[in-house]
């Protein structure tokens, strides 16, 4: 027991860690909170014009997901690695390293998934990508993988694993509020665009 809540709090902690915030400080990028949407994850890194800081910040945030998962299932077992995932999105979301603000998480999602099942994973990374290409917004994208993630998880995996994407689905719902209204009102900046 003490074993999965030590996995859960280590979880927690690597999902804490930004990396839209770190490479706004290692590459000079200004105050993310008052550039673009203020969010601190890629799309809105990739506003300041800086593409590796923006690719690093994905890698880095999608891999600290994954990370959280894989020592969770090599701590613990396969039984923690739903709890891992959970923890590590609500670090991304309610950082204690950024006064329990964060990021919209879906960097750190699709890395959870990846770590729990590749295909399921890869599957939601391709929905994301394919909605991206054809409509290039980032929310939008992020929004129709979280809608599928929990049907390809029932697919690839048992219920108990489809009940943990789906909670992280509404997470990824309810911090895209904004955006769901913008995406409405049709102010929602493409990728790319910078405002
Ligand atoms: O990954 C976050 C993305 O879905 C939306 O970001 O900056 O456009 O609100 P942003």
């Amino acid at each position: 027991m003490y074993l999965l809540l030590l996995t859960a709090g280590l979880a927690y902690l690597l999902g804490s860690v930004s990396f839209g915030l770190l490479m706004a400080k290692l590459f000079r990028l200004g105050d993310l909170r008052s550039i673009g949407s203020g969010n601190i994850g890629a799309t809105n890194v990739l506003r300041t014009g800086h593409k590796p800081a923006a690719l690093l910040t994905l890698l880095g945030d999608a891999g600290k997901g994954a990370a959280a998962v894989l020592l969770a299932r090599w701590l613990v077992g396969e039984d923690a690695a739903g709890i891992a995932a959970l923890f590590a999105m609500a670090g991304h979301l309610w950082s204690c390293f950024g006064g329990f603000r964060g990021g919209k998480g879906v960097a750190t999602f699709l890395g959870t998934l990846i770590a729990l099942n590749w295909p399921m994973g890869l599957l939601a990374c391709a929905t994301w990508l394919a909605v991206a290409l054809a409509l290039r917004m980032s929310s939008l994208s992020a929004l129709v993988a979280a809608v599928a993630a929990p049907i390809y998880a029932l697919v690839f995996q048992h219920w108990h694993v489809a009940a943990v994407v789906a909670v992280m689905s509404v997470l990824i719902f309810i911090k895209h509020a904004e955006n769901i209204r913008r995406i409405l009102d049709g102010t929602e900046p493409r990728i790319g665009a910078k405002k």
